[in-house]
């Protein structure tokens, strides 16, 4: 049997975290789960975030469903997220940009780039070691490629026209490009960012390094339209995580008004990752179609609350099967 390690989190985490439970149910998930109790709460209860045996934990489940966590400006607090990822080797950062303006998908090294953490911060200077492996842009780049043969074509995203360090990342993206006979093209990292915008249509699979990744998913998140509408995976080969994009939104936490698409697309995409494709198509559609009939959260300009729009995104499910 499955089994999925559940982290609601902090703020409005547990809100959404609730109506994706309901929409995984309605689409008939029989799995385990294993409820962790992670984050800023527990931290200020008993001054720990998270432990080794919780990570342990999740070692014995297949994935992770993750709400959102409130990190706070404090020295002592280490990011929870990051342990994760970094204990459970979760490479691949994969973002759906999907809404009428764009249909791609960022997929983004999650492990190394400028984010080594190798750097000395002087008075005078500061540097920090920009790394990339032939291994690390091997494997981002046949996570993006697999993604890739199922759909249009892909983009490497790049500036190995100033960095050396993207001279080895391009190469080698194309190499397993071609080696999979995936359609591609290149393009620099400047001039991605400016074509999102000014023509989003032309982006199917997208593929880049970290730092890059991470500003053009948020870019991303911008053309698509609230932070509250996209979902997210990282992937690793033998775990996964899945989650809303969205912090833990204190200002708004409470109040029942939290857009949960993203929570429920990130189910779609665990039911995916899990091979389970109608169910995981059969929750993107209902989202959709209750998106289309114009139901919508505050944060869209609606007046939806959280469990209203999940409501209605069940009775869509139900119309489908009927
Ligand atoms: P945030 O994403 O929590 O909120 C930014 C703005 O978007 C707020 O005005 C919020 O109300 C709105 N928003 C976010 N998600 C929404 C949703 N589903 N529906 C409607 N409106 C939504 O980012 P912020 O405020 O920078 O961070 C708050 C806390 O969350 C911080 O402690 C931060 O460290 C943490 N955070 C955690 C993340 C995670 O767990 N993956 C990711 C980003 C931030
Ligand atoms: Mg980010």
């Amino acid at each position: 049997m499955k089994r999925v390690a559940l982290v609601p989190g902090d703020g409005i985490g547990p809100e959404v975290i609730s109506s994706a439970l309901r929409v995984l149910r309605e689409a008939g998930f029989d799995g385990e789960l294993v409820e962790f109790d992670i984050g800023y709460g527990r931290w200020s209860r008993d001054g720990k975030a998270i432990t080794d045996d919780d990570i342990e934990g999740m070692k014995e489940c297949d994935c992770i469903l993750f709400g959102a966590i409130t990190t706070p400006p404090d020295p002592d607090y280490r990011s929870v997220l990051i342990r994760i990822r970094k204990e459970l080797d979760l490479y691949a950062n994969i973002r759906p940009l999907r809404s009428s303006r764009i249909d791609a998908i960022i997929v983004r090294e999650n492990t190394e780039g400028l984010y080594s953490g190798l750097e000395v911060l002087g008075d005078e200077e500061a540097r920090t070691v920009r790394v990339i492996t032939r291994r690390g842009s091997q494997r981002i780049a046949e996570v993006a490629c697999r993604i890739a043969s199922e759909r249009r074509h892909l983009t490497i995203i790049h500036k190995a026209n100033v960095l050396k360090s993207d001279v080895l990342f391009l190469r080698t993206c194309r190499e397993v490009a071609e080696r999979c006979a995936i359609r591609y093209d290149e393009m620099l990292v400047d001039a991605a960012a400016y074509n999102l915008i000014i023509r989003p249509e032309r982006f199917d699979v997208m593929v880049t390094t970290n730092l890059f990744g991470d500003i053009l998913s948020d870019e991303g998140a911008g053309i698509v339209g609230s932070l509250g509408l996209c979902a997210s995976a990282n992937l690793g080969d033998r775990w996964a995580l899945f989650e809303p994009i969205h912090g833990s939104a204190p200002d708004i936490a409470g109040r029942g008004i939290a857009n949960p698409v993203g929570a429920i697309r990130s189910v779609a995409m665990m039911l995916e990752w899990f091979g389970e494709k109608g169910r995981a198509q059969l929750i993107e559609q209902a989202v959709e179609r209750a998106l289309s009939k114009g139901l919508k959260t505050p944060d869209l300009g609606g007046s939806c609350t959280t469990a209203g729009f999940t409501d209605a995104v069940i009775d869509e499910m139900r119309r489908a099967a009927a």
